[in-house]
């Protein structure tokens, strides 16, 4: 799109509307791109929070017979015991995690950000979050389940986010990513992090969709977990 080489588009962005001293990295879901969560985080920005919102590769996804989409990586199956594509979710991971790096060099520090996304794009942050070396701020876990999860130990995590503040969200009518992969997930997170931190919110009548009810909670962790500072 810019430059002149074939990398991926830039994130979109709603920059801080003052000096940015946090960060809130979102990604979408399976097909879609950024736009659409760029324009659902300004309707809840805080000034001092750069928001990021960056597109996912174009590739081919088994579960929709090799079509080529954006996507973080590939999806065989949906369900609990569907295999996954272990070396994609790890290159991705890597990806997010140099897009976090970018920020701290840019003066954010990682404990200022929060690390988001929703459906295939909060299993990545998910992942991410539970194995990085990166002190995050938090995570918000839209509509999805953690990935390569027989990969995790069966008890507390080590490493700077074993602490970490998750805020899981799930419509309970989703047909997609059903709402007991999240209550699923839950239980899991739960027995890796302090089960305090971890907050799970359920919204009546939602499909694997947002509503305005979630975006005002997302709101309220964010800033809960991204006070301004001055
Ligand atoms: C493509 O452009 C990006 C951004 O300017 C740069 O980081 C990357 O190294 C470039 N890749 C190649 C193969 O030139
Ligand atoms: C998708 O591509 C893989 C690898 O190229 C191939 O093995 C598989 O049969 C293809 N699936 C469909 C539904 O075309
Ligand atoms: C996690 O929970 C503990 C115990 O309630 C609390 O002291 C700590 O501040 C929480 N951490 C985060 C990141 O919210």
């Amino acid at each position: 799109m810019c430059g002149n080489n074939m990398s991926a588009p830039l994130p979109a962005i709603v920059p801080a509307a003052r000096k940015a001293t946090a960060a809130v990295i979102f990604l979408h879901g399976l097909g879609d791109t950024g736009h659409g969560w760029s324009e659902a985080l300004a309707g809840i920005k805080s000034p001092h929070v750069k928001y990021i919102c960056p597109h996912a590769p174009v590739m081919p996804v088994s579960l929709n017979m090799n079509m080529s989409m954006p996507s973080w990586f590939d999806i065989i199956g949906l369900s609990p015991d569907s295999q996954e594509d272990e070396a994609g979710i790890k290159q991705a991971a890597e990806n997010v995690k140099a897009l976090i790096d970018q920020e701290v060099k840019n003066g954010i520090p990682s404990n200022r950000i929060i690390l988001g996304g929703f459906s295939q794009g909060g299993a990545l942050s998910l992942y991410t979050a539970l194995t990085t070396h990166q002190k995050l701020a938090g995570v918000i876990a839209l509509s999805c389940w953690l990935p390569l999860r027989a990969s995790f130990p069966q008890g507390p995590i080590s490493g700077v986010n074993k602490d970490i503040a998750v805020l899981q969200c799930h419509g309970d009518c989703d047909p997609l990513v059903p709402v007991m992969f999240g209550s699923l997930t839950v239980e899991k997170l739960k027995t890796m992090i302090n089960p305090a931190n971890v907050t799970f919110k359920t919204y009546s009548g939602m499909m694997h969709s947002s509503s305005l009810e979630e975006m005002m909670d997302v709101k309220q962790f964010i800033d809960k977990h991204l006070p301004p500072i001055d």
